[in-house]
């Protein structure tokens, strides 16, 4: 056996991916099991999209690409970003990835040194702090779990973080786990202060499209178009347009920050999918009226949690504003129920009652626990039946 490097050595395995291994040994042993763990819609992709992949191959577009996506699609990403989000970038500000957890990848790899200081928020998607320590940096935490903060993602968080050590900020609005968007004053602000400091800006809004309040999602580059050099957004197809196996995210930012980010890209992955771009361009660009019904599903099934979780009792809660989690503070029943952490409290759930949660601790989050509502209505009546019966009794 061969010494790993220490770099591999500076990352552990994505606990949510884990989860799925888990659920497919148990459903093998033929297991009935009710997945809440899952960060990916429930919905399949919309039959318009699966045509236009089906098509891409018929007409033999299954070559390599070029390295930083096809124009075609990056002339539909111009023309959505700015139907959507009111800002048209240039073709040379934007990079095609495969995922855009991929396009974070090559970002942090491309600005981050040694010892540079990278501000994540808290709780955080799994793969922030390990995609930010694989290139080097030192993650700190922008604290949205203070007491009474209720989750609020607030610029001061950041700006009581920056030293003259911090190279970039992550934004995730709206948030996994949190489900928390940043309002427009807050997002003025952080990034003024990023601007002024010479701070990178790096926004996943890869939820934008989920989102259940009538508050205007405002694009950073709409905000401030003339400190694109200092922004990045970071979106994905996966989430809005059911497309998480099709691994198609996109970056727009400086023309300096995409040659960059497609020098490693050009070296590693070669180009995202070619059949999925094709798809892509249909996502983009074709009717998307089956969107809408989507959106109000979910609503339905975050409002439906909300009012059982509030029956049930004793935990506490912020209804979230987009994407498709709970994330919830179950501290009350650990204690009751004598459990060591929310580890032990989520693996007893799963070895009980076939269901599958986040722990908070994954989040960084001990005590709390991530309920994901990509999952039909009956299966999360089912799921919170079993779940109330387990923690009254
Ligand atoms: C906050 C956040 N960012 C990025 C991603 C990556 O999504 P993808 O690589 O499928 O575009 C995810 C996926 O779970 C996420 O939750």
């Amino acid at each position: 056996m061969v010494k790993l490097s220490e770099r591999i050595g500076l990352i552990s395995p994505s606990p949510t991916l884990q989860l799925l291994k888990i659920k497919n040994t148990m459903k093998k042993q033929g297991k009935d099991i009710l997945d809440f763990g899952a960060g990916e819609p429930d919905f399949p992709t919309p039959e318009i999209i699966k045509e236009r992949g089906i098509d891409a191959i018929r007409n033999n577009h299954t070559k390599y690409t070029p390295v930083t996506g096809i124009p075609e699609l990056k002339e539909a990403i111009i023309k959505s970003y700015m139907d959507e989000q009111g800002f048209q970038p240039g073709e040379e500000q934007i990079i095609v990835t495969p995922g855009s957890k991929f396009g974070l990848y090559l970002i942090l790899q491309a600005i981050t040194d040694p010892g540079d200081e990278v501000i994540v928020p808290k709780p955080y998607w799994v793969s922030y702090p390990e995609i930010v320590r694989y290139s080097g940096g030192n993650v700190v935490y922008a604290d949205h779990l203070k007491e009474n903060s209720l989750f609020e993602l607030t610029a001061d968080s950041y700006t009581e973080k920056f030293s003259g050590k911090t190279k970039a900020v992550i934004i995730n609005s709206p948030s996994n786990p949190t489900g928390m968007i940043m309002n427009s004053e807050e997002l003025k602000k952080i990034i003024s202060a990023c601007v002024d400091k010479n701070i990178f800006l790096i926004f996943d809004d890869c939820y934008r499209r989920i989102i259940y309040t009538d508050e205007n999602f405002e694009s950073p580059l709409k905000l401030f178009p003339d400190s694109m050099e200092n922004i990045a957004i970071v979106s994905s197809l996966s989430k809005t347009f059911s497309m998480t196996g099709w691994r198609l995210g996109y970056t727009i930012a400086s023309e300096y920050i995409c040659k960059a980010m497609a020098k490693l890209q050009g070296h590693s992955s070669s180009n995202p999918c070619s059949i999925s771009q094709k798809a892509a361009v249909g996502a983009l660009l074709d009717d998307q009226s089956y969107l809408a019904p989507m959106i109000d599903e979910y609503r339905e099934r975050r409002d439906f949690i909300a009012n059982r979780f509030n029956e049930i009792g004793n935990i506490s809660f912020v209804n979230p504003e987009g994407a498709f989690y709970f994330f919830a503070d179950f501290t009350y029943y650990i204690n009751k129920m004598g459990f060591k952490d929310d580890g032990d409290f989520a693996m007893d759930i799963l070895n009980k009652l076939n269901i599958i949660v986040v722990p908070g601790t994954a989040f960084g989050a001990p005590n709390y626990l991530r309920i994901s509502y990509a999952n039909s209505l009956k299966n999360i009546r089912k799921g919170l039946d079993k779940l109330e019966e387990y923690l009254k009794g």
